[in-house]
């Protein structure tokens, strides 16, 4: 009876989870194999990872990742550059709880996405939230929402996930008005949330791609302020596996399709 009712109750709660799990451990302890406070413990806890990991499914889904990779599916002896050991410390999450910044820079291929989509999934996993887009989805965003008088609602919003990853920055200018809008996202967020930035483009050349060198020196302030930056050169992986399907001849790089 008392288990019946005891089911009952934590279907009123809606803690499923404890539900399921409740007759395993309601045995062990009768039969003295686990203690009752190692039995409240067992049921607390199978709740709590059940709803840690649905968060973190959900999560996964609202950050937009272009594709789901680990870290662990990095190849670092391939791209040594990558440095290993300063991936492996960013895997710790210290720079989300710091809300420093991460900068990959390296030319097309390096696996600048790759690492910081890993970075992402690592932290969801751990509770955190992020949102991925590429600059030229942003470009697109400020440009869609200056018009309909969203814009401000928008950096508000963008300024919610703990990390915010701009992809591929460099690939496409902006113009000035652009150029603010990105400044004032960087800006909200500084000091207060992470974001993972990846370019093409070394810092230099940021004054071409933010059109104006007063706004990319202002952006390049407060984004290297805290922050690590992975300088990656090398050759790209996407060649390394044409090559090695043997799709991939140099000499004929412009005839040859290898996609
Ligand atoms: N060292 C590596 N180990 C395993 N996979 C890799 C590695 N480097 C890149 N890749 C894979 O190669 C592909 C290209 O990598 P990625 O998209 O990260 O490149 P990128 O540096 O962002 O290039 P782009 O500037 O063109 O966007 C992806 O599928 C990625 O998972
Ligand atoms: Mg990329």
């Amino acid at each position: 009876m008392i288990h019946e009712h005891l089911h009952q109750a934590l279907e009123i709660l809606d803690l499923s989870h404890m539900n399921a799990v409740y007759d395993h451990h309601a045995e062990e302890a009768s039969k003295g194999s686990i203690s009752y406070l190692e039995f409240l413990d067992k049921l607390l806890w199978a709740e709590i990872e059940a709803k840690r990991e649905r968060a973190a499914r959900t999560n996964l889904k609202l950050a937009k990742l272009p594709y789901v990779k680990t870290l662990d599916q990095f190849d670092f002896e391939f791209q040594p550059s990558a440095n290993a050991r300063r991936i492996q410390e960013l895997k710790q999450l210290g720079f989300v709880a710091r809300a420093e910044n991460v900068i990959f820079l390296g030319p097309p291929g390096v696996g600048k996405t790759h690492l910081a989509v890993g970075l992402a999934v690592e932290a969801i996993r751990n509770g955190h939230t992020a949102y991925f887009l590429s600059a030229h989805e942003l470009i697109t965003m400020i440009k869609e929402t200056i018009a309909s008088g969203r814009i401000h609602r928008k950096i508000k919003a963008l300024c919610k996930p703990s990390i915010l990853i701009i992809d591929e920055v460099g690939y496409a200018a902006m113009d000035e008005e652009t150029s603010h809008y990105f400044f004032q996202i960087i800006s909200n967020r500084y000091e207060k949330g992470s974001v993972i930035l990846t370019s093409n483009k070394s810092y230099g050349e940021w004054g071409d791609v933010f059109g104006n060198n007063v706004v990319a020196t202002a952006i390049l302030d407060r984004l290297l302020h805290h922050s690590t930056t992975i300088n990656i050169k090398g050759d790209s992986y996407r060649v390394k596996e044409k090559k090695k399907a043997g799709f991939y001849d140099v000499s004929k790089f412009e005839s040859v399709s290898t996609d």
